[in-house]
């Protein structure tokens, strides 16, 4: 089966990009990417490719190339539909904040609104390829769906995970460790709909590098990574703690134990605790599911390492408290760094989003320069928590465009985001402007603390 056409629903972190890249290596497809998000399609679309709404190094670059030739955006969404033998939904998956499983589940309402849509205007046969990360056994109910609504038309439902990591989207996509198909191997129907994914993706990727395999396995492959991953993250932040008390030194450790060659060293990067729009909502999912299956050991042992990270974040603000003599009260605290992680303008679940809470509830008047994110989004985050009312997220924090008018007159500076740009400041400058003693808390052990030390500065480093 050839593809000539596809439709993605969703213009996001992972639709667009994916997309992009898609578009780029296959220049006989048609890719049409959707969303009823108008502003977004719009900026899709703005005549200078640096105004697309996601910074990913790379994009831009492929979107110039690739838009109105193969690759186009739109808010038709029933037309993309009608039109696409092939069609990937990337609309996001929020962790539910109503209902049973608050806090957990995955909310799938936005998921079963395009299952509907599907059904409601197909009316050839498609594959339906799940692009967002979904719980185990999604597929069934979107399968259901389009079934029992539909109009006689047939679906094969594919499972392709998306493993790119934001900051560095466009390299994954374009030289991904694996490529992983999940469909209905048991039937000729379903090979052949799987068959025609792989086909898309062996325009770039090597064959051995693209597995195929059930549903299940590979909706369940999807949460495993990301939890794999987190647990890194979390065993070194619990190790960082343990180094600080006993004046070990987190890097040495994780230099030590990445040599390693059965553990390797990627993801022992100590920090103020991970953030991203996965890790914690795809924890959270495995452990709604085994605890569902009423497997309460194994959804304890994950929730550990949510419970450890959200530990970090909080001593890492509770430690800048004391510090600071016991009371941050009405004191400047200068934030660089609002993006979840470097290269990316994305803040969900941020670090910097819950310490910042912390610290105004602690009084402090903060003051945040990120190189990437804008004001009305860092606002936004705090007022998502419902902490205090919006007008007093506004009086209390300033968001400047410079770095060094942020630190001026700052009772302490924290560096939440390892961007790269904050190694090469004028950091001599900013000592010399800032209110002594100069505490300086790194959160991503990115700077050089001897260095820092020599200037002046009290300097702290998580995990040392
Ligand atoms: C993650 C997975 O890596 C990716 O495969 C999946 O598709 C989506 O989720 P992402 O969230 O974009 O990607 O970024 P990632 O690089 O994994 O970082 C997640 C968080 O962990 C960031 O806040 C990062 O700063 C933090 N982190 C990562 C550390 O604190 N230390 C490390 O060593 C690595
Ligand atoms: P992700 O990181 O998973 O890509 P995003 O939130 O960045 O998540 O993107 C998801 C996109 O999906 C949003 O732009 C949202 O407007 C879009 N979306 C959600 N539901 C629908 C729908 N039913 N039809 C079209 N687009 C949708």
């Amino acid at each position: 089966m050839e593809i000539n056409n596809i439709c993605c629903i969703g213009a996001g972190y992972v639709g667009g990009p994916t997309m992009a890249v898609i578009a780029q290596k296959c220049p006989e497809i048609k890719v049409t990417v959707v969303d009823i998000n108008e502003k977004r399609i719009a900026d899709w679309n703005d005549e200078d490719v640096e105004n697309i709404p996601i910074y990913e190094p790379g994009l831009s670059e492929i979107v110039a190339e690739a838009r109105d030739r193969n690759l186009f955006f739109s808010t038709d969404v029933d037309a993309a539909i009608d039109k696409a033998d092939m069609i990937f939904i990337s609309v996001n998956t929020p962790t539910k904040t109503y209902g049973i499983g608050k806090g957990m589940a995955a909310d799938l309402k936005y998921i079963e609104l395009c299952a509907r849509q599907i059904a409601r205007v197909s009316t050839s046969d498609k594959i339906v390829v799940e692009k967002s990360t979904l719980p185990v056994r999604t597929a069934e109910a979107l399968k259901n769906i389009l079934d029992n609504t539909g109009n006689g038309v047939n679906y094969q439902i594919l499972s392709n995970p998306e493993f790119l990591a934001e900051g560095t989207a466009v390299a994954d996509l374009m030289n991904p460790d694996r490529v992983l198909i999940g469909g209905d191997i048991e039937t000729d129907n379903g090979q052949e709909a799987v068959q025609a994914l792989v086909d898309v993706y062996a325009h770039w990727v090597p064959k051995d590098q693209i597995l195929t395999t059930n549903v299940w396995s590979s909706e369940l492959s999807k949460l495993t990574a990301n939890a794999f991953l987190a647990q890194r993250v979390s065993s070194i932040n619990a190790m960082s703690e343990l180094c600080e008390k006993t004046g070990a030194d987190v890097n040495e450790v994780a230099k030590a134990v990445g040599m390693d060659s059965r553990i390797g060293s990627k993801f022992l990067q100590s920090s103020v605790g991970f953030g991203g729009s996965c890790f914690q909502k795809d924890i959270l999912n495995l452990v709604y599911i085994a605890k569902s299956f009423g497997l309460e050991e194994v959804a304890d042992y994950w929730e550990q390492v949510i419970i450890m990270n959200d530990h970090q974040k909080r001593r890492f603000a509770a430690n800048i408290v004391k510090t600071l003599y016991n009371t941050v009260s009405g004191k400047k605290i200068a934030i660089l760094g609002w993006a979840f992680k470097k290269d990316t303008n994305d803040t969900r679940e941020s670090a910097a989003i819950y310490v910042v809470d912390y610290l105004l509830n602690e009084q402090a008047e903060v003051v945040v320069y990120d190189p990437k994110v804008k004001p009305e989004q860092i606002y936004a985050d705090l007022d998502y928590l419902n902490t205090r009312s919006e007008k007093e997220n506004r009086d209390r924090v300033t968001v400047l465009n410079t770095p060094y008018e942020a630190c001026e007159e700052a009772h302490a500076v924290a560096v939440l985001t390892e961007w790269d740009e904050f190694k090469d400041y004028n950091w001599s400058k900013i000592y010399d402007d800032m209110l002594k003693p100069a505490f300086l808390f790194d959160g991503r052990r990115l700077l050089d603390g001897k260095k820092k030390k020599e200037m002046g500065f009290e300097y702290y480093a998580i995990g040392s």
